[in-house]
């Protein structure tokens, strides 16, 4: 049904990777946006290749991406875009970053890509029909237990202001669950417990652009996806708990809302 925007996204998101790869131990510039929150050049570039595939295909689409915000027509077709997911991963050159695309039709995510050009790992879904790891077809994992499973979170960049409510949180799971990770690329996380590598993954104040696409993998891949009140998921919650499903309640208890 969206042969068109799958392919765009993938050559895309193909680009975007060879672009980063190319600045990767090799930056000459790094910019503060914040306090902790850096933009490179490869960030800027690897929008622009994105942006400019995106708007060519399909000039009537909105487009909703990091760097650049709200661009184009209001559009009930909106396509969501971190071009680079990771950032502080890649300019430490710790290999763990990627290219997240997901498009949109009426506020629900219908098709994402999401692209580790180090690994060289190729995450895609499209609603119904399920989800793909380099073509092959992935499914979350059967772990039925927090005491066996291996969870992954994040933290946002202001994490100074609401430090205590985070290391709660991460108290109250770090001592159930079987081990944790905090991967730092929230997009890739999604797709690590959309392929069993992980069974859950949480985190507060991501934005669009983190979780759009790697959505839409997850769910195709059988896992489930929620707020830490367990509110269906749409890309402007607040609050993200991924899982494989059979943790979600669990996982939702320890989230103490
Ligand atoms: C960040 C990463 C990180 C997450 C942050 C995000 P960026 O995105 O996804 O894992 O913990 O909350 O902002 O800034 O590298 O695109
Ligand atoms: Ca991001
Ligand atoms: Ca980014």
């Amino acid at each position: 049904m969206y042969n068109k925007e799958m392919e765009t996204a993938r050559l895309a998101a193909l680009e975007a990777g060879r672009i980063i790869k190319g600045f990767y131990g090799n930056l000459e510039e790094i910019r503060k946006k914040g306090k902790r929150d850096l933009v490179t050049e490869a960030d800027l570039l690897s929008e622009k290749a994105v942006v400019s595939a995106i708007t060519k295909a399909f000039p009537d689409d909105m487009i909703i991406a990091e760097e650049g915000g709200e661009q184009g027509k209001i559009s009930d077709r909106k396509w969501v875009i971190d071009p680079l997911d990771g950032t502080t991963n890649f300019a430490h050159s710790f290999p763990f970053f990627a290219v997240s695309i997901g498009f949109m039709v009426s506020d629900e995510v219908v098709a994402g890509v999401v692209y580790n050009p180090v690994m060289d790992e190729f995450f895609e879904a499209e609603k119904g029909k399920g989800a793909f790891l380099n073509k092959k077809s992935i499914n979350v994992s059967a772990t039925a237990n927090i005491r066996d499973a291996l969870v992954a979170t994040g933290f946002p960049y202001d994490i100074d202001k609401k430090s205590d409510e985070i290391i709660g949180r991460l108290k109250r799971i770090i001592v159930e669950a079987q081990g944790l990770r905090r991967p730092g690329a929230a997009s890739i996380d999604l797709c690590y417990v959309a392929n069993g590598r992980l069974d859950g993954f949480w985190e507060q104040d991501l934005k669009p652009w983190d979780t759009a696409a790697g959505s839409i993998i997850l769910t195709e891949a059988g896992g489930e996806i929620s707020d830490f009140s367990g509110k269906g998921f749409n890309p402007w919650l607040k609050s993200i708990l991924a899982t494989n499903s059979h943790i979600h309640n669990d996982m939702l208890r320890l989230m103490g809302i």
